[in-house]
């Protein structure tokens, strides 16, 4: 065979690996450059079929008494290989673009959301350029709106559109996550990365090099989920407090980690409390000293 679907090494390569695609070796780059997904992590893979990511998220979680979960949801039904994954790792059927923010949380480990989202996801490609572009941006927009949620900050909405049924506000991404999206290359691209850079500490674009060059795929990486939208139990504060939370957690460089806004403000609180008795003492020196 040959044309641009003809076997190739990665496809030989995947064969002698026992992967189920050559795909494998697109998340396999994109995990050794970014780490994207770390032991014990919990991962949704959106458009999972037939199961090459699902493989390498599920190595990449480590060996199985570190825990962790990997979710795959495609339109086709997805048998799960027997290489390379485990008994972490569990698929259902269903059309990301009518699955609600509530009914993946309620996927994820304790309801509490993923810690890596992944999105594969690709329309039928009818090689009419700008349409298949347009499908891709809508899948990509789906997934990311369902990671960060529709209104997590000013012009999310614009920019996401809103889902029918879909009234959630939070997104299933924990603070700190990672996304993975991709999408074909056209104008609209770009915005993505702009409207990404608002929300995430590292937004990069990664072409891996199983990407069959006539594909016009691109990757969207974005690392570190900022806390612009509070997790249930967290209490809102505006966009004053989310500059600040979002300059103390990069100061801090606490973002993989949980932190709830009461944390923050108890810290404020012993912050001010510390300048308050050092301004007080500096006063007393000063007396003393005048006098
Ligand atoms: C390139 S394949 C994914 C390959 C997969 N990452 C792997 O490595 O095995 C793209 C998948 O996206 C799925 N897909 C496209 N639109 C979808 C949607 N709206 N909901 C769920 N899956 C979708 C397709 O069914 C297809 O299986």
């Amino acid at each position: 065979m040959s044309g641009p679907w003809a076997p190739d090494f990665f496809w030989r390569e995947a064969q002698r690996l026992g992967y189920v695609a050559r795909s494998a070796f697109k998340l396999l780059q994109l995990q050794k450059q970014f780490k994207l997904i770390g032991a014990g992590a919990s991962v949704l893979d959106l458009g999972c079929a037939p199961g090459a990511w699902l493989q390498v998220a599920c190595r990449s979680l480590g060996p199985l008494e570190k825990g962790g979960t990997v979710l795959g949801i495609d339109l086709k039904k997805v048998h799960i290989p027997s290489h390379h994954c485990d008994s972490r790792v569990k698929t259902i059927c269903a059309d990301v673009m009518n699955l609600r923010k509530d009914q993946a949380r309620a996927f994820s480990p304790q309801g509490m959301g993923f810690s890596v989202i992944l999105s594969d996801m690709c329309p039928i490609v009818s090689g009419i350029t700008t349409k298949d572009a347009a499908l891709s941006c809508e899948l990509g927009k789906r997934a990311l709106s369902l990671a960060i949620g529709n209104s997590s900050c000013k012009n999310s909405s614009e920019f996401l559109g809103s889902f029918e049924d879909d009234t959630s506000e939070n997104g299933v991404l924990r603070r700190g996550g990672n996304v993975v999206i991709k999408l074909l290359e056209s104008k609209d691209t770009e915005a993505f990365a702009k409207f990404c850079k608002q929300r995430f500490r590292n937004v990069s674009w990664s072409r891996p090099k199983a990407t069959r060059s006539s594909s016009k795929e691109i990757y969207l990486i974005c690392q570190g989920l900022r806390c612009c939208k509070f997790s249930q139990g967290d209490v809102a504060c505006g966009e004053v407090g989310d500059f600040f939370i979002n300059w103390w957690l990069d100061h801090r460089r606490m973002e993989r980690r949980y932190v709830s806004w009461l944390d923050i403000h108890q810290k404020i609180n012993q912050s001010i409390e510390l300048h308050r008795n050092i301004f007080f003492l500096t006063i007393l020196l000063i007396l003393y000293l005048k006098w």
